[in-house]
């Protein structure tokens, strides 16, 4: 694991775009999984701004770590919020887009989506693979959409499943710990103070880390990494 932690939140943001530009430039494709969030919002910006060229972007395909069960158009809508930051900005082919349609049947919209997945991300082992897949994590453990009150999700069989947000009730469909586990490279991206307390648990192993899903993030076989910002890394004790 890789902890890089930069003093303010725009700098986390400048400090992943940084990395995320340079997986780009070495790569000859890119899968990547988002996220939804206020740290993504900002990357994606900051990503905006770089102006990578077309050719660039075509080697790069987008899919979604998770989706609330809401239109497109929605202003909880992952895939808006990501067209108004980032994809609205840049030249990237409409085929390279694979978003999750919260406006279907979630039950159907996950099966579907884990054919999309199945079909479309490149294999290792004989399983899909994503280059990588970026995460945040919630004040409560949680992460793409898998909550603590439903945490064996993350061991469920399918690549997606159906979830539901604790206290809204909100239906999400998210991807499952078979998947992200199997990812080359994973990024959270957790930036202020209201993550302070499990970033520490989860970073140290102490208090109740066991029960949130972010600490079941433990890749197989590739790399994992923590882009954080000082207000959020001040609990960790354990720091290089
Ligand atoms: C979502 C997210 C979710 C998010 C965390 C952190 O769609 O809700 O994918 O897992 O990443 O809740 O969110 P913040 O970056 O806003 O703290």
């Amino acid at each position: 694991m890789q902890l890089k932690i930069s003093s303010t939140k725009q700098k986390t943001a400048e400090s992943f775009t940084n990395w995320f530009v340079d997986l780009i430039g070495s790569s000859e494709s890119l899968h990547v999984a988002l996220s939804g969030g206020s740290t993504p919002k900002i990357v994606f910006d900051e990503l905006a701004s770089r102006q990578l060229s077309k050719s660039d972007w075509e080697k790069v395909h987008l899919y979604w770590g998770d989706e609330r069960c809401v239109p497109p158009d929605d202003s909880e809508s992952n895939y808006r919020m990501t067209v108004e930051h980032l994809l609205s900005k840049i030249e990237i082919p409409e085929n390279n887009i694979h978003r999750i349609k919260g406006e279907e049947n979630p039950v159907k919209e996950a099966k579907r989506y884990a054919e999309v997945l199945q079909k479309e991300l490149p294999k290792k082992d004989g399983f899909p693979r994503f280059d990588l897949v970026i995460l945040g994590l919630g004040d409560d453990g949680h992460t793409a959409s898998i909550f603590p009150h439903e945490i064996d999700l993350w061991n469920a069989d399918g690549l997606c499943e159906v979830a539901e947000h604790p206290e809204t009730g909100q239906k999400r469909i998210t991807i499952t710990g078979k998947i992200i586990n199997h990812a080359a490279n994973i990024a959270f991206l957790v930036t202020g103070e209201s993550k302070v307390e499990k970033v520490g648990e989860i970073i140290d192993k102490r208090g109740g880390f066991e029960s949130y899903p972010a600490t079941l993030v433990q890749p197989v076989n590739g790399k994992l990494f923590w882009f954080l910002d000082e207000p959020a890394a001040t609990g960790i004790t354990d720091r290089p």
